[in-house]
């Protein structure tokens, strides 16, 4: 039997309760392909600061380094947000992307057709959008030195070197081949530098992928474009800021942050997590959407692991459960039932195991005991 070591990070706020659901599914993946899943949870974000007076510690990254892969599900929350700059539990899940060497950053938005009502934009609008926002994740200004704040001013520093821009433009040009040809070099190199060379360098990484079409547009402009139009776009490869700001946009295709999940990747590691938060103002009210977070352990299936019929089998059970009508707060419409956190973990456990006598009588086993 194969077996894979996964580090679990549930972070804060919604994170554990959403990655609770996440491990139900994996679990149940591993008896269906026979594949153990060992996984292994680590102290991550404002609970390891409460614990160890760090967001992340040695430990924590040197076992994300061991592991496979790394599962994530949120940090952050108003309790942490007095704490020194650079001891806050956002800084860091930024240091465990560096250390990990997590340059790529894929965040895929695209409709479930049952959720053509949810979004609050039209859906003619965003019927047939599939978009893929590859966004920079190890530089740019989250990144830049000299950074730091005093009582006068604050102050970051935004910049990217050639081999920087090169690695990331590779990886969406790479990407649209197995998708739709488009690049969208996204920038703001009528004002910045650190742009005009973004683009200079994207322009050159082109030349070695002429089948693939590359269009520049203006950052301000995509923000616009992504809400009256994303059905225009296929790739869109941006900075690590206007990456972050792009890709919440985009969850509006799906419906919901709550819908939208990512993948993080290096040479050596990898990294799956929803794009959303921590969601304080809902953490365990059993509230919160957890599919961007099932989503993300489909990916993990697909990219880490090579397992795309397993990952399809949770995307089938997903559209199969929106397709029932069964929604959580974040993506309810008129004619749809509302169910709890753990009734949408049930009823995607359910429609998984749905394909195999073995799994339903392992979920069976399981809710007995
Ligand atoms: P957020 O993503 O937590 O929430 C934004 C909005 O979306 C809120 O209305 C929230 O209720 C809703 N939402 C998000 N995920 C949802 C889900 N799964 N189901 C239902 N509704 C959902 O962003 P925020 O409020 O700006 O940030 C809250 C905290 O999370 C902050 O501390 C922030 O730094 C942190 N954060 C962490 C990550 C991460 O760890 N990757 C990402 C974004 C924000
Ligand atoms: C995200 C988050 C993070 C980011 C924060 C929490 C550091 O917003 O993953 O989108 O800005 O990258
Ligand atoms: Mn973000």
């Amino acid at each position: 039997m194969k077996s894979y070591n996964i580090a679990v990070l549930p972070g804060d706020g919604i994170g554990p309760e959403v990655m609770e659901v996440a491990l139900r599914i994996l679990d149940l993946v591993g008896q269906e392909f026979n594949i153990k899943f060992n996984c292994k949870k680590e102290s991550f974000g404002g609970s390891s600061i409460d614990k160890y007076g760090t967001p992340l510690t040695e430990e924590t990254i040197r076992n994300c380094k061991k592991a496979d892969s790394v599962l994530l599900g949120a940090v952050g929350g108003p309790q942490w947000e007095n704490e020194p700059h650079d001891k806050k539990p956002e800084q860091g899940l930024l240091k465990l992307r560096r250390s990990l060497g997590l340059y790529a950053n894929l965040r895929p938005a695209k409709i479930y057709s049952p959720l053509l009502k949810a979004s609050s934009l039209k859906p003619d609008v965003i019927r047939k959008a599939d978009v893929m926002v590859v966004r920079e994740l190890t530089s740019g200004i989250y990144f830049g030195e000299p950074r730091g704040m005093d009582k006068k001013k604050g102050w970051n520093t935004l910049s990217y070197t050639r081999e920087e821009v090169e690695q990331i433009s590779h990886t969406a040009f790479k990407l649209a081949r197995k998708r739709n040809n488009l690049v969208t070099s996204v920038h703001k190199s009528n004002v910045l530098e650190s742009s005009q060379f973004w683009k200079d360098v994207v322009e050159s990484v082109h030349k070695e992928y002429t089948d693939v079409t590359l269009n520049e547009m203006y950052v301000d402009n995509a923000a616009m474009q992504l809400v009256r139009d994303p059905k225009q776009f296929d790739v869109i490869l941006t900075q690590n800021l206007f990456g972050d700001i792009l890709s919440d946009i985009s969850a509006m295709i799906t419906g919901s942050l709550g819908m939208l999940p990512s993948a993080s990747l290096g040479s050596k590691h990898s990294l799956y997590e929803p794009v959303h938060g921590t969601a304080p103002e809902i953490a365990g009210k059993n509230e919160s959407n957890p599919l961007a977070m099932v989503a993300s352990v489909a990916m993990m299936l697909d990219y880490t692991f090579n397992l795309p019929q397993a990952a399809q089998m949770i995307y089938d059970a997903i559209n199969e459960v929106l397709e029932l009508g069964y929604r959580t707060l974040d993506i309810s419409s008129e004619n749809t039932t509302l169910v709890t956190t753990s009734v949408m973990r049930d009823l995607i456990l359910e429609k998984c195991a749905d394909k195999s006598d073995t799994i339903i009588e392992m979920v069976r086993m399981s809710y007995e005991g």
